[in-house]
């Protein structure tokens, strides 16, 4: 082949992987597990009983590829909480129309209990990770999900629209903050597959005046 005809094959090759990168930037994120690719999370068929696990059920949601845990998290509370978060694990199972659903999946590998090996952050007694409830208080230290965004009842949040025309979602009839309010699976362009960037606290103040 001459010269010029691998450059032509080359530079055809850079182009077309550079446009198969931007549709699917999940690959070759740290949710590209062990290069699984979206076979990490979704089956194409089974459910969880595709990948090893004991409920096929799983595949009516998303076609999820795991099984889902029965474990109670706890919730965030204080005095000052006027929208309140409700639990969102334990043994009700769930449905691909429940709010939680956009929280609870991402349960069924950073709850620290299903993969007791995937930790996030490095505490002072060793890694821990976001759900855990063993080391880590379940989500009673986290910021809180399961809740209602709704500024009639705390007037130091933003009104709803601003929150979705901002770039985040809200779930439900009932508007709910789930972890898929402030993250994105499959994107980690913003850092920690973040909706927005959360410089100058952005993200925060989306939500909070
Ligand atoms: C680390 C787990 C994970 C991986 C890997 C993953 N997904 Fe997802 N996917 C999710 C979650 C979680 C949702 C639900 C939306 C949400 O809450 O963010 C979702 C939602 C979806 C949806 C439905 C809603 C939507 O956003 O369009 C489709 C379609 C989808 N994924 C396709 C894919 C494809 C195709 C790949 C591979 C290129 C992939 N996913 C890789 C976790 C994953
Ligand atoms: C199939 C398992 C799986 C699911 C489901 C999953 N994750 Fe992850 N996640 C991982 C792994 C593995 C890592 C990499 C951990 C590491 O490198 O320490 C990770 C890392 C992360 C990070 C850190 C990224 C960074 O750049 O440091 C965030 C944030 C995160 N996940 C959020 C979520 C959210 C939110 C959901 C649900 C919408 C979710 N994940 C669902 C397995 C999963
Ligand atoms: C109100 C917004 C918000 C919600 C809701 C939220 N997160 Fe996060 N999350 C963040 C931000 C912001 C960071 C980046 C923190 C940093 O860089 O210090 C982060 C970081 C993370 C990380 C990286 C490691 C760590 O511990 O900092 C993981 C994993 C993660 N989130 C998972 C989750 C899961 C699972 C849920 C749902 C139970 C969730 N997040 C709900 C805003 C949110
Ligand atoms: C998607 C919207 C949303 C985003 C983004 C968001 N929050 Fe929240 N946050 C809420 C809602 C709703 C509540 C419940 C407040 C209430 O009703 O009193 C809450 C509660 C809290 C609380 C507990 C308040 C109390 O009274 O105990 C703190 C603290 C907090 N958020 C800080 C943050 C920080 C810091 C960030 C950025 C990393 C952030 N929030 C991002 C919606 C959001």
């Amino acid at each position: 082949m001459k010269c010029s005809n691998v450059l032509v094959v080359l530079a055809t090759f850079v182009i077309t992987s550079a446009a198969w990168a931007q549709t699917s930037k999940v690959i070759g994120s740290k949710h590209d597990i062990n290069s699984q690719g979206c076979k990490g999370c979704h089956a194409s068929h089974d459910g969880a009983s595709a990948t090893g696990g004991s409920n096929a059920a799983s595949g009516k949601i998303l076609l999820w590829d795991r099984d889902f845990s029965t474990q109670t998290f706890g919730v965030y509370d204080s005095p000052s909480m006027q929208n309140k978060a409700a639990e969102i694990g334990g043994a009700t199972p769930l449905q691909n129309t429940d709010a939680r659903m956009n929280s609870l999946l991402c349960m069924s590998c950073h709850d620290g209990v299903t993969t007791p090996n995937l930790t996030a952050n490095t505490g002072p007694t060793g890694s821990v990770s976001v759900g855990n409830p063993a080391n880590s208080f379940g989500l009673q230290n986290d910021h809180p999900v399961n809740m209602s965004h709704d500024p009639t009842k705390n007037a130091q949040l933003t009104p709803v629209a601003t929150v979705t025309g901002g770039g985040l979602t809200l779930y439900g009839s009932a508007n709910t903050v789930q972890c898929s309010s402030c993250h994105t699976t499959h994107d980690p362009t913003n850092g920690s597959f973040l909706r927005k960037a959360n410089t100058n606290s952005a993200l925060c103040t989306t939500c909070h005046l």
